[in-house]
C-alpha cells in the first residue's frame, strides 16, 4: 500500500517500474526470499532467460496471446490416453536434452532414450517368451530376446524388463478402441543367466499424435512427425539405475528423421528375416523376425518414471 505524506498526495517509491529495462531486475527482487536455493536458482534462471527471450524477439500483443493460447492448449489436450505437455517436450528436443544431461551412458551401462507419452506403468507380468500380442494384431511376428547385465557383462538375475510398442498400423492400445487393453505392453523377469525373451510384433516406424498444437507446430515447421520403428524398455534390478531406454528397427534415413530426437547410435538394433521353419521357433508364422539386444546396468539406487498416461482411448476419441 503507497503511504501518503502530509498533504494527502501518494508517495511514489523511486523504486518502481518506470520502463522495459526495469521489468527483470524488479521481478528477481520480488522473489528474493525463496528459501528453497535449487528453486531459487531454477526460476531466477529460467526468468532471466525468458525475460531476455522476450527481448530479443520483441513480441506483439497478438503473437503473445497466440502464444499463451498454444500453451494453454497443450493442457487442453492432455488428458488420460494423451500427454500433450510431454509431447511438446519431446518434438521441442528439452527431453533429450534432460535426458542426456542425467544419463550420459560413460559408466558403461546401456543408452538411455526418452520416456516418451505412452509409457502406462502396471504392464501385466508375463512369463518368458509370452507373447505380449493380446488382441488381433497385424504384422509378421517377432521374437526378441536379450540379458540384462552388470556393466563387466556378469548376469543380473530377476531384473524387470519393461516393454511396449506401438502395432504395426502405428497406434498404441491407449490410442486405439481397436486394440485390447495392454495390447503389445508386457513385464518380464531375468532368469539366473540374465535372459528374458518375449513374442511380439515387427514394430514400424509411426507419426506422433499430431491432432494438437504439437501437430500444429510441426506443420507450421514443414517438420515430418515420424517417428523410426522401435520398442520401449525399462529395465530395472534392486541396487541398479533403472534404464529407460529404446531400441530401433529402421534406416539410417527414419533415425535421423526421429521427430523426437530419441534415436541413438548405440540403440540400433538387428533385425534376422526368417523365411524358413527355424527349429528354435517351431510353428513360427512364416516369414518372422528375430532380435536380440542386451542390456547394461549400472550400480545405484532405481527410480521409476510417474507414467505420463494412466489409461486407454474410448471408441471415437481418436487422437
Ligand atoms: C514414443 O516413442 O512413444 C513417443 C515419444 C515421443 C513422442 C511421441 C511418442
Ligand atoms: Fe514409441
Amino acid at each position: 500500500m503507497l503511504k501518503h505524506d502530509t498533504m494527502g498526495s501518494p508517495k511514489i517509491p523511486a523504486a518502481l517500474i518506470a520502463g522495459e529495462a526495469d521489468v527483470t531486475p524488479f521481478v528477481l527482487a520480488a522473489m528474493a526470499r525463496t528459501d528453497n536455493p535449487r528453486l531459487m536458482q531454477i526460476v531466477t534462471s529460467l526468468m532471466s532467460h525468458l525475460h531476455q527471450f522476450v527481448r530479443d524477439t520483441r513480441p506483439t500483443e497478438a503473437e503473445f496471446e497466440f502464444g499463451l493460447r498454444w500453451l494453454a492448449a497443450l493442457g487442453q489436450h492432455t488428458n488420460e490416453s494423451n500427454n500433450e505437455v510431454v509431447l511438446a517436450a519431446d518434438v521441442l528436443g528439452i527431453s533429450t536434452l534432460v535426458d542426456l544431461i542425467n544419463n550420459d551412458g560413460t559408466h558403461g551401462e546401456t543408452m538411455s532414450a526418452l520416456l516418451g507419452p505412452f509409457y502406462r506403468g502396471e504392464s501385466p507380468v508375463c512369463a518368458s517368451g509370452d507373447c505380449i500380442a493380446r488382441s488381433d494384431t497385424s504384422g509378421a511376428a517377432l521374437y526378441f530376446s536379450g540379458r540384462v547385465t552388470e556393466t563387466d557383462g556378469q548376469p543380473i538375475a530377476g531384473a524387470t524388463v519393461d516393454v511396449w510398442q506401438a502395432s504395426p498400423v502405428g497406434l498404441y492400445e491407449n490410442q486405439d478402441a481397436e486394440q485390447a487393453d495392454f495390447n503389445l505392453r508386457g513385464k518380464f523377469a531375468t532368469d539366473e543367466a540374465g535372459t528374458f525373451s518375449f513374442r511380439s510384433v515387427r514394430p514400424a516406424g509411426y507419426p506422433v499424435p499430431t491432432g494438437g498444437p504439437v501437430g500444429a507446430l510441426l506443420r507450421a515447421q514443414q517438420r515430418s512427425p515420424m517417428r523410426p520403428a522401435h520398442v520401449h524398455f525399462i529395465v530395472s534390478a534392486p541396487g541398479h539405475k533403472t534404464l529407460i531406454t529404446q531400441v530401433f528397427f529402421d534406416n539410417a534415413e527414419a533415425l535421423v528423421g526421429d521427430a523426437v530426437f530419441g534415436a541413438k547410435r548405440q540403440l540400433a538394433g538387428t533385425l534376422t528375416e526368417h523365411r524358413e521353419p527355424h527349429p528354435d521357433y517351431p510353428g513360427a508364422p512364416l516369414p518372422f523376425f528375430t532380435s536380440s539386444y542386451d542390456f547394461r546396468l549400472v550400480a545405484g539406487t532405481p527410480c521409476f518414471p510417474i507414467p505420463p498416461i494412466t489409461g486407454k482411448a474410448t471408441k471415437g476419441s481418436g487422437r
